[in-house]
């Protein structure tokens, strides 16, 4: 017998504000033509003044409880990927956990950028093998809007707003490949990078400061290093590229997801792909891709899927899991 950690219930939220790439071009010397060439992206959600990471995040924890049909008081503990908090502190998790009034557990944030989501689902992953909670929402939950430079037109095209949110539980398994739930993860960082993609303010500066990045080399890494964290996270869960239902990538842009698909000999009709409607929106966008995936009716139950993601730090990653 071995403990899995089995997606219990998942659920999304995107703000109300859509922004085509046509708004964009109406004050910035940009075009649709050339953001949806180069990136794939069509629009993304924006967050409403006022409206905080917290609160996109508590929508989409709601969202995940009411699929899983579980309340907060079910719940042992929430995992937050962002890196975009309300505050410097407390952290987005306990935010959340106060607006779904859930008073018992644990809750933290997990910073890992735009592989947030896949190093928040292996910290649960382990928790929840180690016996340390037998239910986690793991939420991935972005703001990005609030970090663009406006009058940089090569980074302020790519992002968006919106959070997603998974229950995993503990659930006894056969430890073959044939279980559902998190079969095998695969983590690394690599700081020697850290200067392609960063934000250049935070608390030593005493600014929000903006997102910076040298997207061709950005993009020259991710390729190279997704395909590889792809290809170690199926051998070690003794899986080979046919057996894959669905790739569900990180979503910064269709080229690197076409990329990856091909160095994996995946067709991407088993890709699940959202950056046209949504952006780069960092840690929310796997979970985003999921929730959406099963809506569209294309991931089903015991469905295996390969999730990747890279992003500042450098750091990356993949997890392998039976839906
Ligand atoms: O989630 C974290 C991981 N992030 C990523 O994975 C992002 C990785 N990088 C990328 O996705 C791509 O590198 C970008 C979409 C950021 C850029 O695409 P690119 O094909 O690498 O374009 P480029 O940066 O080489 O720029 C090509 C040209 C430049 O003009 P010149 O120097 O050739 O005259 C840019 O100034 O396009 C220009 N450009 C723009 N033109 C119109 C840059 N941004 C824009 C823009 N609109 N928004």
């Amino acid at each position: 017998m071995t403990m899995r950690a089995v997606v219990k219930g998942i659920g999304h939220y995107l703000p109300e504000r859509v922004v085509p790439n046509s708004e964009l071009s109406r004050s910035l010397d940009t075009s649709d033509a050339w953001i949806r060439a180069r990136s794939g992206i069509e629009r993304r959600h924006f967050a409403a003044k006022g409206q905080g990471t917290s609160d996109l995040a508590t929508r989409a924890a709601l969202a995940a409880l009411a699929d899983a049909g579980l309340a907060a008081r079910d719940i042992n503990a929430i995992i937050v990927a962002t890196s975009t908090p309300d505050l410097t502190f407390p952290s987005v998790a306990t935010m959340v956990q106060d607006k779904i009034a859930m008073t018992t557990g644990f809750a933290f944030d997990v910073q890992a950028v735009c592989a947030g989501f896949v190093f928040a689902l292996s910290t649960a992953n382990a928790m929840i093998i180690a016996g340390q909670a037998k239910r986690i929402l793991v939420i991935g939950a972005e703001t990005f809007s609030q970090l663009m430079d406006w009058t940089d037109r090569s980074t302020c095209v790519l992002f968006g707003d919106g959070a997603g949110a998974l229950v995993l539980e503990a659930q006894r398994g056969d430890g073959t490949k044939a279980d559902r739930g998190i079969l095998a993860a695969d983590l690394n960082s690599d700081g020697r990078h850290r200067n392609i993609l960063f934000v250049d303010g935070g608390v030593s500066t005493k600014t929000v400061g903006h997102l910076r990045m040298e997207g061709k080399e950005v993009f020259r890494h991710a390729v190279e290093k997704l395909a590889k964290t792809a290809q170690r996270v199926l051998e070690r869960a003794d899986i080979s590229d046919h057996e894959i239902d669905w790739i569900v990538p990180h979503q910064a842009n269709i080229r690197i997801i076409q990329g990856i698909a091909r160095k994996m000999s995946v067709p991407l009709d088993r890709v699940i792909i959202t950056v046209q409607d949504h952006g780069n929106t960092s840690a929310a966008s796997i979970p985003l891709a999921l929730s959406i995936g099963q809506k569209d009716g294309k991931i089903k139950k015991n469905d295996l899927i390969v999730t990747e993601a890279i992003g500042g730090g450098l750091a990356w990653g993949s997890v392998v899991l039976r839906w």
